[in-house]
């Protein structure tokens, strides 16, 4: 360990060089965040000098980060080197599909494999530490994003989390391809109240302890290197201010040994939350709640000093913050060489390099969920004819690179067209009317066309001869991630009448949908033959789908998140507790709506695939309690190779705490060829059998336990067993 080192230089630190390590300042423009009290890059420059800046965000590419590093190292009494910190979210230059598209593989390995490319390339600019992996679970497709995250469950979501952590960390923090990762946001962001972006979380206990927290427990059980807190207000207090969260249970309950970074200027949003009188308080409420690091608000390095000089903020809790973060300096190895991220030859060799778009193309197949395949219309014959392509996202190089993607470079997606180019030269493409208005960026909003309905007619004429019809659609981009929320979420702008005017002239329609979040879009899951959920999936979009459409990558893809049949069933996921009257009766008393089914238009775990499994068999040997073995045959009842994601879900029917009606406790991937069968085991311990109580205890109760074992949260076999 570091102890010694890091006891050493702490003790010739001055109480300002300790608070500067706790100051995190923003490159100089205004880049994820409007910057609090202006730019300022005089006084940056100032206190980088002085040894008062810990480490920079948004600062990338070896030559503004070696000029810093410089900077600091040369300058500052100390030369203690900044970690510079950067949203590298799904990829740097090479951009994978965005999370939540990942999350559907549920292919942990190839997961992993992604967030190590994002790491190798980021480490090739300078840079040594990433905000990311987002492990928010939401349970709203308003909320924008849902994009980043891994979906709705939190043990999918805690495997990811792990998953990505070792890609962006792998075994050595020191190695010149791997950086230090970011659990966020801690905690329960993604429970912002109707959707809406920064809006309040009301969330019990139950729901923090099973549902929120695990991903984080995981990540900390995975040794991320820190935890990034959040602007949510949680149950009336803001996180950033929150003790309870941040040193009773990261620091206290789960030994967390990393450093906790604020988000932005959320010290400083203690002040409009109504928890701070002004700065100076939110600083002294910071600190003292544990957050560690303070990103661009410039609380810490405005008034800690004089907070500890009154007596009001402990020396010792500066000491412990600056611990924590040197620990990660030295863990990068940034002690031993402060220039280790800056080599301008990996730079030019590793960005954009051919094993990278291999990668990506990889994860970005296994990313797509097959929703729909009526009467065999997909996969297309090599030698198909007369394929009419229609749709304005088809030519689009930009909208699939998706969002959070800050130092990537436009226009670099493969397209639909130009992913059809490599099977085909035989089809048209009409783009209809157009869907968005040009001119879209990260910091603004997409504008949507809703009238110009040019465009049109050409494409209902051109649909009339055609064989098949691929009418490529979606949301842009940019209309999921951060601050963009949305109170509809279906197709956007003109798509849905469209589809309609196109399916009344032809019907042998496949949708290619093209989005951040789930989409409602139940006439199209009814009336369409074949639909094929294609998130955005990055630089490599057009070849994964177009693999796909052919036939050549059989869809192996599972929904993360539940799609709804409309935005009021809202929050609607697959692990709810029971109602006592969930039976169907005629008279009205029961549990449901007047005017919406109950049921999800595709549930949690869904996707098909070109081949048929079926589950059988199952066996269940429970005399060990303490590690239940189950099992159960999958076939592949068809004629093609195919990959299937074996789910295990479980339900404790009678407990203190009630629990849901199943929850994932175990899955796997599998690869069947044609007829063939395949034994899938797991083990259910306690660690699966078990729930947090109230106060915040793991328990198992013994008793009768049911479980289904199938291809989707709705469709498997079931049986029981009893835990004594
Ligand atoms: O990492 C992000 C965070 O997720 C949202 N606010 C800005 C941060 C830094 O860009």
């Amino acid at each position: 360990t570091y102890d010694a080192k890091i006891d050493a230089l702490l003790a010739k630190m001055t109480l300002e060089e300790k608070i500067g390590q706790m100051n995190q300042y923003n490159g100089f423009y205004d880049a994820t965040g409007p910057a609090p009290q202006g730019g300022n890059a005089a006084l940056k420059y100032e206190h980088l000098k002085k040894g008062w800046v810990g480490s920079m965000l948004n600062v990338h590419g070896v030559g503004e980060v070696r000029k810093l590093q410089e900077l600091v190292v040369n300058e500052s009494r100390l030369g203690i080197p900044l970690l510079f910190g950067f949203d590298v979210i799904h990829g740097y230059k090479t951009l994978a599909p965005i999370p939540l598209a990942e999350a559907a593989s549920w292919d942990l390995e190839a997961i992993r494999q992604s967030a190590s490319i994002a790491a190798t390339e980021a480490a090739a600019v300078g840079l040594n530490w990433t905000f990311a992996p987002m492990i928010d679970i939401s349970r709203d497709a308003r909320w924008g994003r849902v994009m980043e995250g891994a979906g709705e469950d939190p043990y999918l979501g805690a495997k990811i989390a792990i998953a990505r952590i070792q890609g962006f960390q792998g075994n050595d923090l020191s190695a010149p391809n791997t950086i230090a990762a970011t659990a966020k946001h801690f905690a329960a962001y993604g429970f912002a109240e109707a959707g809406k972006e920064y809006n309040t979380t009301e969330v019990g206990t139950n729901t923090l302890y099973n549902f929120v927290l695990p991903p984080f427990e995981a990540a900390v059980s995975a040794n991320v290197s820190s935890v990034m807190n959040g602007f949510n207000l949680l149950n009336g207090v803001p996180v950033t201010a929150s003790s309870f969260l941040q040193r009773d249970i990261l620091k206290g309950k789960w030994n967390f040994n990393g450093f906790v970074i604020s988000d932005w200027s959320s010290i400083g949003e203690l002040v409009p939350h109504g928890y701070a009188k002004d700065l100076k308080e939110a600083a002294e409420l910071g600190a003292e709640a544990g957050s560690d690091m303070d990103m661009e608000s410039k609380a810490y390095i405005q008034h800690l000093k004089s907070l500890v000089e009154e007596g009001k903020v402990d020396e010792e809790i500066i000491n412990e913050a600056v611990r924590r973060i040197l620990k990660v300096k030295f863990e990068l190895g940034l002690f031993d060489d402060p220039y280790r991220y800056c080599n301008l030859e990996r730079e030019k060799e590793l960005l954009y390099n051919k094993a990278h778009q291999q990668g990506v193309l990889d994860m970005a197949k296994k990313s797509i969920v097959l929703l729909k395949n009526q009467g065999k219309l997909l996969p297309l014959q090599k030698d198909q004819k007369n394929i009419l392509v229609i749709g304005d996202l088809a030519d689009d190089k930009n909208s699939p690179l998706g969002s959070w993607r800050l130092a990537s470079d436009n226009d670099t997606a493969v397209s639909v067209l130009e992913g059809l180019d490599q099977y085909t030269k035989d089809y048209k493409f009409v783009q209809g009317p157009k869907y968005f208005n040009d001119d879209t960026d990260f910091l603004y909003h997409v504008k949507i066309n809703s009238d110009d309905r040019s465009g049109m007619e050409e494409a209902i004429e051109a649909a009339k001869s055609a064989e098949t019809i691929v009418l490529v659609v979606g949301e842009h981009g940019f209309m999921s991630g951060e601050g963009r929320s949305r109170t509809t979420i279906g197709l956007p702008g003109l798509q849905h009448e469209l589809i309609r005017k196109i399916h009344a002239v032809n019907k042998n329609i496949i949708l290619v949908m093209m989005n951040g979040r789930p989409l409602t879009i139940p006439w199209e899951a009814e009336n369409l033959p074949a639909i094929i959920e294609a998130w955005q999936l990055g630089s490599q979009t057009g070849n994964a789908i177009a693999q796909v459409l052919f036939g050549d990558y059989n869809p192996s893809g599972k929904l993360p998140m539940t799609f709804p049949r409309s935005v009021g069933q809202i929050p609607i996921y697959y692990n709810h507790y029971s109602t006592a009257r969930a039976k169907e009766e005629p008279i009205v008393f029961w549990t449901h709506y007047t005017d919406e089914k109950n049921e999800p238009l595709f549930p949690f775990g869904f996707g098909l695939s070109y081949a048929n499994f079926a589950y059988s068999d199952v066996q269940i040997d429970a005399a060990k309690p303490e590690n239940i073995k189950v099992s159960v045959v999958v076939t592949n009842t068809s004629d093609v190779a195919g990959e299937e994601v074996v789910q295990l879900y479980l339900n404790d029917p009678v407990s203190r705490i009630v629990r849901p009606v199943k929850e994932l406790k175990g899955f796997e991937k599998i690869t069947l060829g044609p007829k063939e069968s395949k034994k899938v085991s797991f083990s259910l311990t306690h660690k699966e059998l078990g729930y947090y109580n109230q106060d915040y205890r793991w328990v198992v109760e013994p008793g009768s336990f049911h479980l289904m074992i199938g291809s989707n949260s709705q469709e498997g076999v079931h049986a029981s067993f009893i835990l004594e």
